[in-house]
């Protein structure tokens, strides 16, 4: 019989790796970039600071600040052949599906990033400009409008807004957007991160270990629970519905989502600050009934079951107020979250250990092999 060892189920509390990018303080609830605390970078800093941070380990000064906002600009431009097979794909599909296939191809025409070893920041800078693109022409077609022109000028909150919503946002809007990019773009080693990492630990390129990423992200434990708050949101509609049901969920065993993390013991620390963006936006808008609803949803759930909010209670009540469509919610954490998959994909290779933990085997041995014509 193989050696009996204790598993630690989902990996819980297991030290994969050494990194220098993300540092999560679970029980005092501190998230921080490459040693900046996320409540700066969120009150002083943008996306395009951030995403400089995660790749180069610094903040940029203010020359290869604009060196990088031009390159995201002149990156966001789709290859003709990747529009025309996002053109071909179904209208109704899940936009995370379309923008997982939409990455994988655009390795086919970019061969120079998916050699062996070519995997840079380059590829990395690339994939970050783009997804707004991906997202921005999918949701175009799907509405029946012509193919949306990259606007090379506007910051990558902007940016995204103007491709899905096909207008320039106001400042406050970019702001929350830009905000929700900051706290989404990495997380240690949140599920989508290790498996961008355990492509990329066998060598493989960083399209390929960012497709792993996205499909990873896409479930609703992971990426996809901002999606279920609205859902849950609209099913109870107004707040004096709440409590019932809440406890009727959890009567039945069903998790609320936007509650709970495998890491934070305490409040998530993106959740406080979204958590005020979302009432800003709200009053600037006139339209609190969302962040209404979601206070009493926490009270009652912290009440009922002891649980914090994480960051997708209140990121879904900000897209929402932005006009973003639910399914959409999860893409857009996937452009921010880009810039942490990537950043952890070049750590991987210049720490390189084949990622390949083992099982306990817990299945039959020794069975005698009974041939095809014999077996009942
Ligand atoms: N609603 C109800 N019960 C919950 C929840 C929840 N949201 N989260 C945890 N629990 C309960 C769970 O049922 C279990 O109870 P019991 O011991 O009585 O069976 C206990 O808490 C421990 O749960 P667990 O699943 O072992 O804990 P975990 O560390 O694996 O869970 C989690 C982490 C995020 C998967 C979980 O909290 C969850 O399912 N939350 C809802 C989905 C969600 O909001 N996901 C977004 C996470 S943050 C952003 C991201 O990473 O993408």
């Amino acid at each position: 019989m193989p050696e009996s060892s204790a598993v630690q189920r989902g990996l819980q509390d297991v030290v994969a790796l050494e990194s220098r990018i993300c540092f999560i303080d679970g029980k005092l609830g501190r998230l921080i970039y490459q040693g900046y605390d996320i409540r700066d970078l969120a009150a002083r800093s943008t996306f395009e600071e951030v995403a400089y941070l995660l790749w180069y380990g610094r903040l940029p000064n203010a020359e290869q600040l604009a060196d990088l906002k031009s390159r995201f600009g002149q990156l966001r431009v789709l290859p003709e052949p990747l529009v025309e097979l996002i053109d071909q794909l179904p209208v109704e599909a899940n936009p995370m599906d379309i923008l997982r296939t939409a990455v994988s191809a655009l390795a086919l025409f970019e061969p120079e990033e998916t050699k062996p070893g070519a995997s840079s920041i380059g590829g990395a800078q690339r994939l970050t400009a783009v997804l707004p693109t991906i997202l921005g022409h999918f949701h175009r077609r799907r509405r029946g409008l012509p193919a949306l022109k990259p606007h090379p000028e506007l910051s990558q909150a902007a940016y995204l807004l103007y491709a899905i919503l096909d207008s320039t946002p106001t400042e406050l809007e970019a702001k929350a957007v830009d905000v929700a990019l900051i706290l989404h773009a990495d997380h240690e080693l949140n599920a989508s991160t290790f498996a961008a990492r355990v492509t990329a630990s066998t060598l493989s390129d960083l399209y390929s270990s960012v497709t792993s990423a996205v499909g990873t992200l896409k479930g609703p434990l992971h990426g996809g629970a901002n999606e279920r708050v609205m859902e849950l949101l609209d099913e109870i509609g107004t707040p004096h519905r709440v409590e019932e049901v809440v406890k009727a969920k959890l009567l039945r065993h069903e998790r609320i989502m936007g509650f709970g993390h495998r890491v934070y013991k305490v409040e998530d620390p993106r959740a406080t600050i979204l958590r005020d963006w979302s009432r800003r936006l709200g009053e600037a808008k006139g339209d609190l009934h969302y962040f209404e609803l979601l206070g009493q949803l926490e009270e009652v759930v912290h009440r009922e079951k002891g649980l914090y909010p994480n960051v997708d209670l209140y990121s879904g009540s900000i897209y929402g107020l932005l006009g973003i469509p639910n399914d959409l919610f999860t893409p857009v954490f996937a452009a921010s979250r880009v810039a942490g998959w990537t950043a952890h994909v070049l750590e991987e290779y210049q720490d390189l250990r084949l990622i390949r933990p083992t099982a306990k085997y817990v299945g039959a041995l020794d069975l005698p092999y009974v041939p095809v014509g014999q077996r009942v």
